[in-house]
């Protein structure tokens, strides 16, 4: 790649609202009584505001990554820090959008948004009818609030998913894919609200993503992973400037060089992970 490509290490001159430190996870398979390591010696620092588009060929450990920063998954070594405090569990400061939405069948909308507070135990007083009104109206799901989510389109559900982080009003957005099941045109739509929506709000977001695009259109940085074991193989400064639409960055050159930097880097990685199954 040319020298217009800052590989980002110039990132921790401020304190990092998530620090990741030598991080390892193994997963102990039952069927083999094998321990396989989905990654190893992850580092990586973000600032508090940014946007990291996470982009790697499936089962690289981009969800182990993401699932640890979340609480969800314990780190064999190493740890993430967020605020300067070692992460041990799920906690109000982050919340998970997942690519499989993960609703409630049997509640509403309202009440699969509710549930973004109940979590957290934060029914009380008069103010959260309000703000699961508010977060279901920023989402675009205004006079939906009585459907069940079977009766929605797949984009409408991930919309449900959304406002559901978003009313706990958290400081960091674990986005897996949330993406990945809508249809393509629906997707091109929602990435475009999705960048608007948070550059708005000002959160740090970590955004997976297996789409080149999406991650150059999304990202301040594109951490790029690599697989057996997966690890950080670079990470690029995107270096676009916002805001962003996916029409006009398109035809930005710095759009194509990236695309084809990219295209080239997960080629050689699919390729690889693909030989050594
Ligand atoms: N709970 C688990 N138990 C055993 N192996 C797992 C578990 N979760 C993930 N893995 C394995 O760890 C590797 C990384 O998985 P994952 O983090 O889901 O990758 P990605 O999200 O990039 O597709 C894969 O080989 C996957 O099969
Ligand atoms: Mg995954």
């Amino acid at each position: 790649m040319t020298s217009t490509i800052d590989r980002g290490e110039g990132a921790a001159s401020v304190a990092p609202l998530i620090s990741v430190r030598g991080l390892t996870v193994g997963y102990d398979v039952a069927r083999t009584g094998n321990r396989l390591i989905a990654i190893e010696g992850v580092e990586l620092d973000v600032r508090e505001g940014e946007f990291v588009t996470v982009l790697g060929p499936s089962g690289c450990g981009k969800t182990t990554f993401m699932n640890v920063i979340a609480g969800l998954v314990k780190p064999s070594a190493g740890q993430v820090l967020v605020g300067g405090e070692p992460v041990t569990a799920p906690g109000p400061d982050r919340a998970v959008v997942f690519q499989d939405y993960a609703l409630l069948p049997w509640r509403t909308v309202f009440d699969n948004v509710k549930f973004g507070l109940e979590m957290q135990k934060r029914l009380k007083g008069q103010g959260w009818r309000d703000r699961v009104q508010e977060a279901i109206d920023m989402v675009g799901l205004a006079g939906f609030e009585n459907s069940y989510p079977r009766e929605l389109s797949g984009g409408m559900q991930q919309r449900v998913g959304l406002a559901r982080a978003f009313v706990a009003e958290p400081r960091i957005l674990l986005m897996d894919e949330p993406l990945g099941a809508v249809d393509a045109l629906t997707r091109e739509v929602m990435r475009d609200e999705i960048g608007k929506l948070i550059a708005k709000t000002g959160k740090t977001v970590i955004f997976i993503t297996h789409s080149i695009e999406e991650a150059i259109l999304l990202g301040d940085r594109i951490v790029v992973f690599k697989s057996h074991p997966g690890a950080i193989k670079e990470v690029i400064e995107t270096g676009l400037s916002r805001p962003r639409s996916e029409r006009n960055v398109q035809s930005d050159p710095r759009f194509i060089e990236l695309r084809d930097y990219l295209w080239d880097a997960l080629e050689h990685e699919a390729t690889e992970a693909a030989i050594s199954k």
